[in-house]
């Protein structure tokens, strides 16, 4: 069978104020009145037999209303109780379901469209991993964004798989142009997965299976998940296993990742901006900007965050000092 395997535990950092960790990103209404989360579930209801949610312990709660109300009705939970990135997320839902699975693996803050075009990639990417490939799509890359996964690609065979460059290795690729952007979902069995973890990171392996062996009714204990070291599942799976295909993919694709997606999605949608660029996010309050280009300004209820568009990538690091001083 097939198992969507909905990652959920990011906090979106780069999404500060917006995204908080009681109300992280992939639940906010703001896509036609739908979260990102429900618009993943829905999207990949037709392909999957069953659903497994991987989050964390302050927002299943959330989760659960989104599944609920996209009538999603037979899925089950794994409860982190931290988070301990991707590579240990994924291995859990492995855990949980039979090596012979198929495992459809999608993060929860992706904006897809054509889905047409998405439902003949995901066909494919589960025909290549029951031949028990580990599957990646791949995305026609617009810009050298350093924030994404970089796949050398010659058709389905994958050269080479590069995560997070600099820019200037970024730009090399895309000058090359025989490479894609990792689009963070991925598909294989998840008996493959187990394998190739265990091979590539025994302690990841280890360490993720005793954390959820220890799980008491979905829910994992802190302490076993602490001794997980956290990478992410491109370091740690994707640029090291010789298993990795690609399917090459044409559905438009927008990773809500930081205020620079965000910004470009209002723009589409016709969200004002001013003629030098500059928008407004969250309030409707009269906003004037002067000697300022690109710029954006968002405001909730107790915070405001003032950035250059071409910044939005450190918005991470306000992210993380604030939690520091917490
Ligand atoms: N359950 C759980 N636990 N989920 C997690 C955790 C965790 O500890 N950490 C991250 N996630 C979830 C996030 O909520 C998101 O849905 C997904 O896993 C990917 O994590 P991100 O933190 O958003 O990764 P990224 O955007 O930096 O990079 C990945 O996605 C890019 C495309 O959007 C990589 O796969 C890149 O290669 C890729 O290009
Ligand atoms: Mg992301």
């Amino acid at each position: 069978k097939t198992v969507n395997v909905i990652l959920s535990g990011g906090v979106g950092s780069r999404l500060w104020p917006l995204s908080r960790k009681t109300r992280p990103k992939q639940y906010l209404p703001i896509f036609e009145g739908h979260t990102l989360f429900q618009k993943t579930a829905l999207r990949n209801k037709s392909f999957c037999d069953q659903v497994i949610v991987v989050g964390n312990c302050d927002n299943y709660e959330l989760s659960r209303k989104d599944l609920d109300e996209a009538g999603v009705k037979s899925y089950s939970e794994i409860i982190e109780a931290c988070p301990r990135n991707t590579a240990a997320a994924i291995a859990f839902a492995a855990f949980a379901a039979q090596p012979e699975d198929i495992l459809f693996v999608t993060p929860s803050d992706h904006l897809i469209v054509d889905e047409g075009l998405y439902s003949s990639a995901v066909s494919r990417a589960t025909e290549l991993a029951k031949e028990g490939y580990i599957v990646t799509f791949g995305l026609k890359p617009t810009k050298p964004e350093t924030g994404y996964g970089y796949i050398e690609s010659a058709g389905e065979e994958v050269k080479s798989f590069r995560e997070k460059p600099d820019l200037q290795t970024a730009l090399a690729f895309l000058e090359q142009g025989n490479f894609y952007w990792n689009s963070g979902m991925f598909c294989f069995k998840a008996g493959v997965y187990l394998e190739e973890l265990r091979q590539l990171e025994p302690e990841v392996f280890q360490a993720s299976k005793e954390a959820y062996e220890g799980a008491e009714s979905g829910k994992l204990d802190f302490d076993l998940s602490m001794k997980i070291p956290s990478i992410s599942v491109d370091y740690a799976v994707m640029e090291r296993t010789k298993k990795i295909k690609v399917v090459p993919s044409l559905f438009q694709w927008s990773d809500m990742g930081s205020f620079e997606s965000i910004y470009e999605y209002l723009e589409q949608t016709g969200h004002p901006k001013d003629e030098l660029g500059n928008m407004v996010i969250g309030t409707s309050i009269h906003t004037e900007f002067t000697g300022l280009t690109n710029t954006i300004l968002i405001q909730t209820p107790d915070a405001i965050l003032v950035l250059r568009k071409e910044n939005a990538q450190e918005v991470k690091k306000i992210y993380e000092r604030l939690e520091k001083e917490r």
